[in-house]
């Protein structure tokens, strides 16, 4: 399988127009589902709501108005695996000491824990599902902003565009022993894991 792997210019240097940010997602669930949900993503994303009825709620966790919605609808039947249609959203942290507080916060006072823990080569990625099984994915960038370019055309995310697969225990412990953040988000060598294993959703 042949794999190019490059950063485009953005948009804006093609001189076109495109949107400002991605603002929000909204989300559907069952009628008596909106206050499970919504409280989830509060947890999750240290998020409060900007509005909230036992139909519909906004959460924010930053000066978003809204960053997901919650919509309550009549008639909405459980997940079914395998659809059509979105797999995941991911949100950044700032650093890796972010991510891995967020997930021993998660863990220990919420008891929710990732599926799935991989390092992709440029992000570090824990994903998560909802009580609807939505697919949240938690990460870091391996590298800065400016260097993306340099890493894509490095060759490592072209010979292996999955990943590897990291214990986020081990990754924890390391980083409080005070192993570099750089160093603990470079990509270990080794084979990636067959998509079977990916969550599925
Ligand atoms: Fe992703």
């Amino acid at each position: 399988m042949s794999v190019v792997a490059r950063m485009p210019k953005t948009a804006k240097e093609r001189g076109r127009i495109a949107p400002k940010k991605l603002a929000h997602f909204v989300l559907r669930t069952k009628m008596d589902r909106v206050p499970l949900i919504l409280d989830w993503y509060k947890r999750v994303l240290e998020g409060e709501a900007m509005m909230e009825t036992p139909m519909i709620g906004f959460v924010t966790y930053d000066n978003e108005h809204h960053r997901v919605a919650v919509l309550g609808l009549p008639g909405v039947t459980d997940h079914v695996d395998m659809t059509c249609g979105l797999h995941h959203v991911a949100f950044t942290y700032t650093n890796l000491k972010d991510l891995l507080h967020t997930y021993d916060r998660l863990k220990n006072e919420h008891d929710i824990k990732p599926q799935f823990c991989i390092n992709h080569g440029p992000t570090t990625s824990m994903y998560y599902f909802d009580p609807d099984k939505n697919q949240i994915e938690l990460q870091v960038d391996n590298v800065p902003e400016e260097k993306f370019a340099e890493y894509f055309a490095n060759g490592e995310f072209t010979q292996n565009p999955i990943g590897i697969k990291f214990d986020p225990e081990v990754l924890n412990a390391r980083l409080r022993a005070g192993e570099s953040e750089e160093v603990l988000l470079k990509r270990p060598n080794g084979v990636p894991p067959d998509l079977t294993e990916f969550p599925i959703n």
